[in-house]
């Protein structure tokens, strides 16, 4: 290595605080809601608020390395070069220095530090619109450095112009872009084609509106370089995961498969697979906000990649248990000094890692069989219409309806059912799906809302979201004290919920804690609350409780949510836990003899 990612970490705050900038240090990966971005997908993105002109208490000259989460291109994670994590080498002016100090400093960092060749160099600018005039000045500068004037290339708003996709109120202007031959060593290496670029230099001076574009009082510089391209790129690498972020990750993947990185595509895709998406699930889960697999929003998302590495795992013919190695060298080795927090969550983010491979196994389980009954109908049918017509065009699509009961029974994920059935050549009805699930969502709104009616005398939108509450705290009890603790009777108004069981003494307070945990975790997760009418019969065979007294007819109402609570009931409840916000015990009583009494807030 002619670099390692700590010396370039080193080099970068290390040249920026020479030039009077304060390191800020990253911030959580999980966004704010304020953008109404997921997670954070540029450097600039938490100091949103200074670059629109908000005092920064750190001053004015800003540097920092950011971690960034962007899985729009997760598909294409698996060649040499996209990654779903990756860390944003950032510095900013908020309203104080600008083109003249910036183009020099990049200049200096770029050729006198990183030792690049200022004749090899090539940089873009932009060439003006109705909302920006073309940028002559920064042209000028970078000229007036030394860089060779038909290596400046003035490119239109498409190229050289740098904003947050889809959002308003943000800050946004035309940048200068840098650019350096993927091979140095080639002569007389031709600009675009053989060049990459290797960051930018924005100068952020709009604010988008709803219209256009408004001047903004203070004239901000907003820099961006690619940590782990640079990486790259500084060792005379094509390949990113052959950098020292990635070849401790990569030389344990081929210590557990026997297989050797780089010699068969398909084995080489699933390590790198497997190599970032265990990254990226090691930093989401050990993040200052850190989040959870579940089936909504980001827990959704990290879900997904994890359930992905997991299926990688299998593939290269090792167990899942190899993603937890894999973190392990993350996190003691490689982001041990900048993420020095993931060592402290190391046994967290672990068991979660474990947690979610077993409920992967779990789901896979059932429903891979349902998933090759699929792919046999299709079969079926096509060999019988074959024969009958041999002009018949086979079936090559998986039904919406099909991957629908899939998602909805068997908890596969459409794009896990996608996966699947593009490993047989086959597609999924993606329209198709969306209606089932759309027809799905209806028809339990209309229910949910005739329940309202049947159900809790008080159905306040407060005591719904108590009468969820009280299903988590039944479930929470059984695992935290025994499965034979069960209701004894409920009251819930709209302050608090009041919940009594049989248990032959007090909660001990870590007891207490423990219960609380684990509703808030449920919460956390986000679970589904869902509604199903079934015979008692099958609702006893598929472990649902309630307390029997004679009302329940022959097919009875139960809600399940997730797969931590099942219980007959009438309802109504909420659609998802993630309303109910945190769940406190503030009372364990004694009722009666043998039974227990809890209160409890949602706060
Ligand atoms: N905000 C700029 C980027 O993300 C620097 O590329």
């Amino acid at each position: 290595m002619k670099i390692t990612g700590k010396e370039l970490r080193q080099k970068w705050l290390g040249f920026y605080e020479s030039k009077g900038h304060t390191d800020i240090g990253a911030v959580s990966l999980i966004g704010d809601g304020t953008t109404g971005v997921m997670f954070n997908v540029a450097g600039m993105q938490p100091l949103m608020p200074y670059l629109l002109g908000k005092a920064h208490p750190a001053g004015k000259r800003l540097c920092n390395i950011q971690g960034c989460v962007r899985t729009v291109d997760i598909d294409a994670v698996g060649d040499a070069s996209h990654f779903t994590f990756f860390e944003m080498m950032g510095n900013w002016s908020l309203g104080d220095y600008f083109k003249r100090e910036k183009t020099a400093w990049t200049f200096e960092l770029l050729t006198e530090v990183f030792g690049l060749d200022r004749d090899k160099l090539c940089t873009t600018v932009f060439a003006g619109n109705e909302s920006a005039p073309r940028d002559e000045e920064t042209a000028g500068l970078l000229i007036g450095l030394g860089i060779r004037p038909e290596h400046v290339f003035y490119l239109p708003k498409e190229d050289n112009w740098w904003e947050l996709e889809g959002t308003v109120g943000t800050p946004c202007g035309p940048d200068n872009e840098w650019f350096y031959p993927l091979d140095p060593e080639k002569e007389d290496p031709v600009f675009p084609e053989d060049y990459v670029e290797i960051g930018n230099d924005v100068y952020m001076q709009y604010k988008k509106t709803a219209e256009g574009y408004e001047p903004l009082e203070h004239k901000n510089v907003d820099t961006g370089f690619g940590f782990d391209r640079m990486l790259l790129f500084l060792n005379g690498l094509s390949d990113a995961y052959r950098t020292d972020l990635f070849t401790g990750a990569i030389a344990k993947l081929e210590e557990l498969s026997g297989a050797k990185y780089g010699e068969d595509g398909e084995m080489t895709r699933a390590m790198r697979i497997i190599a970032d998406h265990t990254r990226t699930s090691v930093m989401l889960i050990g993040d200052a906000n850190g989040i959870l697999p579940s089936n909504v929003g980001a827990g959704y998302i990290l879900r997904r990649i994890m359930r992905r590495a997991i299926r990688y795992c299998r593939r290269l013919g090792i167990s899942s248990g190899a993603m937890c190695e894999v973190a392990r060298i993350f996190i003691r080795e490689v982001y041990s000094e900048a993420y020095p927090f993931l060592i402290e969550r190391e046994a967290h983010i672990l068991s979660e890692i474990e947690k979610e491979a077993e409920r992967f196994e779990t789901t896979l389980q059932g429903g891979m069989k349902e998933f090759e009954k699929c792919i046999m109908g299709i079969a079926r049918k096509n060999e019988f219409l074959s024969r009958q017509d041999p002009a018949y065009v086979p079936e090559t699509t998986i039904g919406g309806k099909q991957a629908f009961r899939l998602y909805d029974t068997f908890g596969f994920p459409l794009e896990l059912t996608e996966e699947l059935a593009a490993e047989k050549g086959l597609t999924v009805d993606r329209a198709g799906f969306e209606a089932a699930f759309k027809e799905h969502q209806e028809k339990s709104r209309v229910l949910a809302k005739g329940e309202a009616k049947g159900g809790l005398e008080s159905h306040s939108e407060m005591a719904v979201k108590y009468h969820t509450a009280t299903h988590l705290l039944n479930a929470a009890l059984k695992r935290v004290l025994s499965p034979d603790c069960n209701q004894k009777g409920s009251n819930i108004n709209e302050e608090r919920l009041r919940f009594d069981f049989n248990f032959p003494r007090p909660m001990t307070e870590e007891e207490v804690k423990a219960v609380e945990d684990l509703v808030n975790e449920k919460i956390r997760e986000d679970l589904p609350v869902v509604f199903r009418e079934m015979p008692l019969e099958e609702a006893r065979r598929e472990g649902f409780v309630g307390v029997f007294d004679g009302k329940y007819g022959e097919v009875v109402k139960t809600y399940s949510i997730g797969d931590f609570s099942k219980e007959m009931c009438g309802g109504p409840h909420v659609e998802r836990t993630g309303v109910l916000g945190h769940f406190r015990i503030v009372k364990e009583q004694s009722s009666s003899a043998g039974i227990r009494r809890i209160k409890a807030v949602l706060e």
